[in-house]
Formats: C-alpha cells, structure tokens, sequence
C-alpha cells in the first residue's frame, strides 16, 4: 500500500476563486492550502528581508521574484503538517517555479497529481476582486454580493467585527496583476497539459457548485496518493 503527499495545483488568474476553494478543500480533506500570496503577505507582515523585497513589488500588482518566492515555499512545504497532503493555491506562477516544484517533489517521491485551471471571464473576475474583503482577525474571506457574514458585520468563524481590504485591491493593480498572470502563469496550462495531469473546471458558477466539481476530482487522487482508502473516504 502506498502513501505520498497528495500534492494538487489550482491554476487561475486573479479572482479566481483559488484561495475560497483551497480554504474549502483544506476544511473537508484535511490538506493543507499553501498560498504564497498568503506567505508573502505575512512575510510583509514582519517586515522579514524576504517580505521588505516583496512588498512594492506586490503592491505594483506585479511577480515577486521567483528565488524569494521559492524558498518561501520550500520552507513551508517541508513543515511536518503538509504530510498530509498541500493544495497550492498562487504557486507556481512561472516556469522556472514550476520546474523548481516538480524537483522539489520528485526528491520526495511526491509528484503533482493534478492541475485544476479554474477558469471565469475578465469581466467576473474584476467584480470578484472588487468586491472582496476578510477578517481583520482570522483572515476568513467574504464578498459583498457573493459571500455575505451570515449575520451583517460579524465574521462567521470568529464573531470580530473588524474587516480589511487588500492593498492591491485596486483597479489598476488588478489590471496589473491581470496582465502578469497572462504574460507569466497562464503558459503553466500547457506544462501541467503535457505532464498528463492537467484537468479544467468551469469557475464561472457559484462557490458551492464549484466546489462540488472540485471535490470530485480530488477525492480519488487523495485515496490514491494516501493509499488508505478508507481513512480517507469522506464522501458521506
Ligand atoms: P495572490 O494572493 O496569490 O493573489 P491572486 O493570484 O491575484 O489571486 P487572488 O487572491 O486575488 O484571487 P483568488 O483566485 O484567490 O480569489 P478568491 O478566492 O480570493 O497574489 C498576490 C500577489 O503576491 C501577486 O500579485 C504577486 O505580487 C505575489 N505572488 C503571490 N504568489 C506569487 C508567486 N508564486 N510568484 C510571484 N509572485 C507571487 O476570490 C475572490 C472573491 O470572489 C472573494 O471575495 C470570493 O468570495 C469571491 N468568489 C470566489 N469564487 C466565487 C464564485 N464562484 N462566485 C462568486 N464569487 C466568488
């Protein structure tokens, strides 16, 4: 029987949906989202070499450079917890990042085991990203329209009443990171098509049907990679 580190891509420009359904996959499969937009926004946080490097990159909407980027994510995914298995939600970005995760994971005897492309329109994305803001506690994300607390200005999970929006949550970054993602990220399609594990989801619908498609596909390369089917069957 064996068992490897489940390891599944989510590929898609900004807007996505990528961190809402990492969050969520991370929640229902025990894997562990790795956003290193997430890593890189604690690491500016801090103030560490690695996020004063970052930080006008980030808020000039455009890439971080890929040797900071990498190491960040080279430290997070040796961490004990992502055994169980990581959900890669902003990584990789360019080729050369991918190429540096495909030999990460091959010295581990870990591989990807698939590329999920979500795929929406420009237009969804800008109202998407226009729209969003998370707790100023547990980071717990919401929209405006498409994501409301269920009880108006208190965070579901952690009942704070304070919120935040991004800093490059402004239109013209979003143009910016828009044109990076098309210019760097969208090519990866083609590298994860090649590698035979590229599989396409159509994100245009709402969070919950998204998911749904997304479960189907990750639950099996979850049991296969864990080997341990039945520890991992969550369907119910
Ligand atoms: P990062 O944090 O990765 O941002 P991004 O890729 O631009 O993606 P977003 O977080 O904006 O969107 P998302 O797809 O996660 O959407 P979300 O789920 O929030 O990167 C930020 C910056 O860090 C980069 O610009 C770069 O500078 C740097 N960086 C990060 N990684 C890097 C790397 N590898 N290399 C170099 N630089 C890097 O959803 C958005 C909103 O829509 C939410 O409000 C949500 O509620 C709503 N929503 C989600 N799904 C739906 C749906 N189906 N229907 C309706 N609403 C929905």
């Amino acid at each position: 029987m064996t068992s490897r580190m489940p390891a599944i891509i989510l590929l898609g420009p900004p807007g996505a949906g990528k961190g809402t359904q990492a969050k969520k996959l991370e929640d229902r499969f025990g894997l562990v989202q790795l956003s290193t937009g997430d890593l890189l926004r604690d690491a500016v946080a801090r103030q560490s070499d690695a996020g004063k490097a970052a930080q006008a990159v980030m808020e000039a909407g455009e890439l971080v450079g890929d040797d900071i980027v990498i190491a960040i994510l080279n430290e997070r995914i040796s961490a004990p917890d992502c055994l169980a298995g990581v959900i890669l939600d902003g990584f990789p970005r360019t080729t050369l990042q991918a190429e540096a995760l495909d030999a990460l994971l091959r010295e581990r005897g870990d591989r990807v085991d698939c590329a999920i492309s979500l795929e929406v329109d420009d237009e969804a994305m800008i109202d998407r990203i226009s729209g969003r803001y998370t707790c100023d506690r547990c980071g717990e994300g919401y929209h405006e329209r498409y994501k409301r607390p269920l009880k108006d200005g208190a965070c579901d999970k952690c009942g704070c009443q304070k919120f935040r929006r991004r800093a490059d949550d402004n239109a013209d970054t979003v143009r910016r990171r828009l044109v990076a993602y098309h210019a760097e990220t969208a090519d990866l399609v083609e590298h994860y098509d090649e590698m035979g594990v590229l599989a396409h989801v159509d994100a245009m619908q709402d969070i919950d049907s998204v998911q749904g498609l997304l479960r189907d596909l990750v639950q099996p390369l979850v049991t296969e990679a864990l080997g341990t089917r039945e520890a991992m069957d969550v369907s119910a």
